[in-house]
């Protein structure tokens, strides 16, 4: 590591920067940042410490005017008064959590000590590829301009200094990056660090089983009180399931609702559905017949995330009950019973289609959907990232030797049994909204008579928009429970 400075003087910072003058003052941004009161500290200690700095500062001043400073056009250092001021307050008080404490150089990384103790190395590609200079990356648009072809792999830096405000690294080939200590602490390759980035990507998912009672929210809270929408989005993310009450009766009310949170996501069947006996149905579901659980449009690659199955009315007498399960539940009972259909699943693709003419003007007048994937999906780490299944659209043909064809059927329905000994059943009211994670949950229905005037409405939103919204609107309520 580089050390050209006095280490404890209030000047060394500028001391290991030689070629910063004191002309360039406000120049950088973490000089800028000398100016606003740290968050964590309190308006007192804020002026006690800028009173110290600035005593500090005169001390400073006549150690610069000794100094000589060759131009540094287009380079950026931290400013006398910042060092001063720097520390003055590492020596007042407890450094904060992301101060850097130190700044070691390694053959390929940086290794850096915190404020709270915590340590990370930051390999110089990861630092460089990040810079966070006009030239490399749009602060406006927030996102790299670097380019890779630009990027050397053996890229080593030239210099480094380091203060409890952040990181300067001078690169061997005269480019000049600048880290805040707070943008390192957030993004060190430490367990909590990645812990908590993989959090605000999505929520653990909770499984749950036939004793599961689906979490209820008012129709009007969720439009009008952005906590009660919160709380909706952490639960679909961590349950996949929630019944949302009193509805108005509007057949629009669940895509509303879906506007309200972003934006409705529209199949060939149009924005929502009306789900009844249709006349020349083009789906089994617009009929009376009975629904095996499945999740909906499995003819599509890129399925909808959450559905909404709005009771407009409901059915009088026996028939139109809803069963629902947990897909992923399910998933892991099988995975651990019997392991050989679980590798069924996972590895056969699956052919489900959809084709077919429109019933309303608002549907596409003539479709013809096919999908290919295999009924659950594992991601890198071996989990369960989708279930995607329906009967009523599973095709016909098989891309399968014949001799593994039975296989294949057996491992379906041990799968259709572990859902159905692991669902629960109850009938929608009018005005219930019944919100499930089609990904990951599925749903079916009983069978009802022809005359019956029993009419759904479905729609459907995409877990971009629905995680996008949760995660602006926890900073919007300051609230951060991601567990
Ligand atoms: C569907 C469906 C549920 C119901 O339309 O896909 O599952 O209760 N409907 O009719
Ligand atoms: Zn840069
Ligand atoms: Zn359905």
């Amino acid at each position: 590591m580089e050390r050209h400075g006095n280490e404890g003087t209030a000047g060394y910072l500028w001391e290991r920067t030689p070629r910063c003058s004191i002309t360039h003052l406000g120049n950088s941004r973490l000089t800028g940042n000398l100016y606003s009161k740290p968050t964590k500290m309190s308006s007192l200690r804020y002026t006690r410490a800028l009173v110290a700095g600035s005593a500090a500062l005169r001390g400073v001043a006549r150690q610069q005017v000794r100094q000589s400073c060759n131009t540094c056009t287009n380079r950026r250092c931290l400013s006398l008064a910042a060092a001063a001021l720097q520390r003055t307050q590492v020596k007042m008080s407890h450094p904060p959590a992301n101060a850097v404490m130190s700044a070691t150089r390694t053959s390929d990384s940086l290794h850096l000590v915190f404020g709270d103790g915590t340590s990370s190395d930051l390999p110089y590609i990861w630092l460089r590829d990040n810079c966070q200079c006009a030239q490399c990356f749009s602060e406006g648009a927030l996102g790299r301009k670097l380019l890779m072809q630009d990027l050397d792999l053996d890229v080593k830096p030239a210099l480094i200094s380091e203060s409890d405000r952040g990181v300067t690294v001078e690169w061997t080939d005269g480019h000049y990056s600048e880290f805040m200590g707070e943008w390192l602490y957030d993004r060190a390759f430490t367990p909590t660090s990645r812990t908590r980035r993989r959090h605000q990507f999505a929520y653990t998912r909770k499984p749950w089983g036939a004793d599961h009672r689906l979490p209820e929210y008012d129709y009007e809270r969720m439009m009008k009180d952005d906590k009660v929408l919160l709380d909706w989005l952490i639960t679909m993310e961590k349950k996949g399931s929630a019944m949302v009450k009193n509805a108005p009766d509007r057949d629009v009310a669940g895509p509303e609702l879906i506007e309200h949170i972003a934006y409705v996501k529209p199949s060939h069947y149009g924005p929502h559905s009306p789900v009844i006996n249709r006349p020349d149905s083009n789906n089994v579901a617009f009929t009376n017949a009975k629904l095996g659980m499945h999740n909906d449009l499995a003819q599509y690659e890129h399925m909808p995330g959450i559905i909404f199955i709005h009771c407009m009315k409901q059915h009088i007498g026996t028939g139109g009950e809803s069963v629902i399960a947990d897909g992923l539940l399910a998933a892991e009972i099988l995975r651990k019973s019997n392991p050989e259909a679980f590798h069924v699943l996972t590895s056969t693709d699956a052919y489900f289609w959809d084709k077919g003419h429109a019933n309303y003007s608002w549907e596409m007048p003539e479709f013809y959907k096919i999908s290919r994937h295999p009924i659950l999906t594992l991601d890198s780490n071996n989990d369960v990232c989708r279930v995607s299944l329906n009967n009523a659209v599973r095709d016909s043909f098989l891309d399968l030797p014949a001799h593994k064809v039975k296989g294949f059927y057996a491992a379906m329905k041990l799968f259709n049994e572990i859902l159905y000994d692991n669902s629960l059943a109850f009938k929608m009211d009018t005005g219930d909204i019944m919100t499930l994670d089609n990904v990951r949950c599925l749903h079916g229905r009983e069978g009802y008579e022809a005359f019956s005037e029993r009419h759904i409405e479905s729609s459907y939103l995409d877990w971009d928009e629905a995680r996008c919204r949760r995660r602006r609107l926890q900073e919007k309520l300051g609230v951060n429970d991601q567990k």
